[in-house]
């Protein structure tokens, strides 16, 4: 089951663990082995003894994940970068100056940062709009837009997306439509079955799934913006090592057990905190009451692991927040997500503090906001500690 065309017909289950992997030929060793090597042996000047002759340009290790993602979401073409800001960074890089692209307006810190302080200088144009009305979007392109590129759900704030409406509005106006899967992940959700061009990820997040590696990813079923994204790879060079390389292809065989835990131990702390008097909202797309709701129970398999919701801060600021999250025992405050270990954090001074102080405002990033990764402890510790925070933050108030 080698290739990722070669994995049609497996399930996510069984291509997460087998999929770009066979026992190696020589050993017969089970697992993939890293492939520490720089360069590899040519049978002449520029006779290639086999696929690799420099590990910029390609690495064993390396295929046998960008072919096992591509599987999971797929598509028949794996690219895999450094980090996610680089995954993201090589998609952008295939524009030119002038270009213009619809960003929706809930996405990564790290991604505006990207959009507003690295790419503008390229003359590269962005828009950032609210994506949940698919006509407005239709309305926004203008005559040098070549790309929609969306989140959902959306960090922090879990807003949903209609992924096939807007492949409609793409695919009608010939633009690129880009989905970051970070958090829904390809078993969860899979954008490109649903018309996307292309789905970018941070495997650091629950791909990875230990919080030890960094890690980013994109992949497509389009022959030119693959070639484009290969030859960026390599020409840029944001490539990931072997070693991180075998990390998520590792961290990946645990991906769909993992994740429906995430999603179990999510349901039972929505409840908890949709029923605390000192919660003003809760942002998930699992609730009724959230406004994408029927999108999600239509293009995701489940809600996923995250949570954000507003706490009650009355006028103290983040004193409240700071507390709640301080008290914390078993939950770790800290940024990122999707690991094994549960984690807490305020956007408005954390993932999110590169935003414009408008822009937080606008997107409803406030003081309150706290933002979960739940992990994958015993659910009652979890629960215990929440109720340790919201004690903290009532002292706080
Ligand atoms: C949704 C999303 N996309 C992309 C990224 C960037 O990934 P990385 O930190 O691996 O560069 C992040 C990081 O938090 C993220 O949350």
């Amino acid at each position: 089951m080698s290739g990722a065309g070669n994995s049609l017909g497996f399930r996510a289950d069984t291509l997460a663990i087998h999929a770009g992997q066979e026992p190696d030929p020589i050993s017969g060793a089970v697992m993939t082995p890293i492939v520490l090597a720089s360069t590899f042996a040519q049978d002449g000047p520029a006779v290639m003894r086999g696929p690799y002759d420099y590990s910029r340009a390609g690495n064993p290790t390396r295929t046998a994940l960008e072919q096992c993602l591509a599987a999971l979401e797929g598509a028949t073409h794996g690219i895999a970068f450094g980090s996610g800001c680089a995954a993201m960074t090589a998609v952008l890089m295939t524009l030119k100056s002038g270009d213009h692209v619809l960003v929706g307006d809930d996405v990564y810190g790290g991604t505006f940062r990207i959009f507003d302080k690295v790419m503008k200088q390229f003359g590269l144009d962005a828009t950032f709009m609210d994506m949940s009305d698919p006509a407005k979007v239709r309305e926004a392109i203008r005559p040098n837009t070549r790309m929609i590129w969306v989140e959902t759900p959306s960090n922090p704030m879990l807003k949903v997306f209609d992924i096939a409406a807007l492949a409609e509005v793409a695919k009608k106006a010939r633009l690129t439509l880009v989905v970051d899967n970070t958090f829904a992940t390809p078993m969860l959700q899979r954008p490109l079955d649903l018309g996307a061009t292309a789905v970018v990820h941070s495997t650091t997040k629950y791909l990875n799934g230990h919080s030890d590696v960094v890690g980013g990813a994109a992949l497509t079923s389009d022959k030119e913006l693959a070639e484009k994204l290969h030859f960026l790879q390599k020409a840029v060079g944001g490539v990931p090592s072997p070693f991180d390389c075998y990390m998520v292809l590792r961290g990946l065989k645990t991906l769909g057990v993992r994740i429906r835990q995430h999603v179990q131990s999510a349901k039972v702390l929505v409840d908890l905190l949709s029923r605390h008097k000192q919660v003003a909202r809760v942002f998930y797309p699992g609730l009724e009451s959230h406004p994408g709701h029927a999108i999600a129970a239509r293009q995701m398999k489940g809600f996923g692991g995250m949570i954000s919701f507003d706490l009650r801060v009355g006028d103290k600021g983040t004193a409240p927040s700071a507390a709640f999250l301080k008290a914390l025992r078993v939950f770790t405050c800290a940024e990122s997500l999707g690991g094994v270990e549960s984690l807490a954090e305020l956007p408005a001074i954390m993932t999110h503090a590169s935003l414009t102080p408008e822009a937080r405002q606008a997107a409803g990033i406030g003081d309150g906001l706290i933002r979960l990764s739940v992990g994958l402890e015993d659910i009652e510790d979890l629960e215990e500690d929440l109720d340790r925070g919201f004690r903290a933050a009532e002292a706080a108030l």
